[in-house]
């Protein structure tokens, strides 16, 4: 761990400025949860609309009651558990949390990521930092900090280089704002650790009232048009495209476990493809987050 470079960083977000970080899903795109001309920024910079919530992110399980009001015990007890880890908790915010930071909602997403980076960063912070991932609003996540310059450049102030994302998609949320406990997001917590924590089945949402930005149609998307197949049929489709004179890049399975799922699809947006022909993961553990985001990869443009 550089110091010096965390040091840098926690000024940097006192002073209202942007630091991108990693985190064991993703990296983010972090700024002082506590000052609002701070947290718009982040709004302009990912391009994305003030109504889409962020995370905030905290260095221990003990910070949530600052952040949340009327606990329930079973969301306390899983960030117990998961934390640090790929687990965001959807809770009633305190009253002192800014509707800058909540989309406008009486909601707030908490998470306590493991990474050693991002817990320094978080400690020597004190407060809270909410962050996005830190790409342009709709497009693939970082998975490095390579990917972060390219996406961001100069409109961030600060990128900490923790290497890249052991996990590589991001958290799974959980929604204990209206009583059971629903999954918003599939993600790097698995739904079969999630349930056998909670002793009961977790349903996951479609939809619905409240805003999150990765439920729209067209979300984690690479320029290339991406298509999903069943595992056996990708070669034949791969080719099929091929002959009709599309630039085709046909993805392995490995090419898409969680861990090199963003990094393959920025690749092949690199290599100049014009589509990516992907074969579906078993929806199972990890498998359930990374069919989630291919399919918004797919989604309607
Ligand atoms: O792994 C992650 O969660 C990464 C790392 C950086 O922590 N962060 C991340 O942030 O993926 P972002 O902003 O790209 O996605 C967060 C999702 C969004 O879909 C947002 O709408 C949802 O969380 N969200 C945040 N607060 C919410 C709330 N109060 N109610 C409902 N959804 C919320
Ligand atoms: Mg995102």
């Amino acid at each position: 761990m550089d110091w010096k470079e965390i040091q840098k960083a926690v000024e940097i977000l006192r002073n209202g400025g942007l630091v991108a970080f990693p985190t064991e899903t993703v990296y983010g795109l972090g700024a002082d949860a506590s000052n609002e001309a701070a947290v718009k920024a982040i709004f302009r910079v990912k391009g994305r609309p003030e109504s889409h919530p962020l995370i905030v992110h905290l260095h221990d399980v003990d910070q949530v009651r600052r952040w949340a009001t009327s606990v329930p015990k079973a969301a306390l007890d899983l960030g117990r558990k998961f934390w640090p880890g790929p687990l965001t908790l959807i809770l009633k915010k305190a009253a002192p949390v800014s509707k800058k930071v909540t989309g406008g909602q009486e909601t707030v997403g908490l998470r306590v990521p493991n990474h050693p980076v991002a817990l320094a960063l978080l400690q020597k912070f004190g407060g809270g930092i909410a962050a996005p991932s830190a790409n342009r609003f709709g497009k693939v996540s970082p998975t490095s900090a390579k990917h972060v310059r390219k996406d961001l450049g100069k409109d961030v102030d600060f990128i900490l280089d923790g290497g890249s994302c052991d996990i590589g998609v991001e958290s799974t949320i959980v929604d204990f704002s209206s009583g059971d406990p629903v999954i918003l997001r599939p993600g790097g917590l698995t739904r079969e650790r999630l349930e056998k924590a909670l002793g009961r089945p977790v349903p996951i949402r479609g939809g619905g009232p409240v805003r999150v930005s990765g439920q729209l149609e067209s979300h984690y998307a690479p320029s290339a048009k991406v298509v999903i197949v069943p595992p056996e049929e990708s070669k034949a489709t791969a080719a099929r495209l091929g002959k009709k004179g599309k630039r085709v890049v046909l993805l392995t399975r490995k090419d898409v476990a969680a861990r090199k799922l963003y990094a393959s699809l920025r690749r092949a947006d690199e290599s100049g493809a014009q589509v990516i022909v992907v074969p579906l993961p078993e929806e199972a553990g990890l498998g359930l987050a990374v069919a989630d985001r291919l399919r918004k990869a797919a989604g309607k443009r």
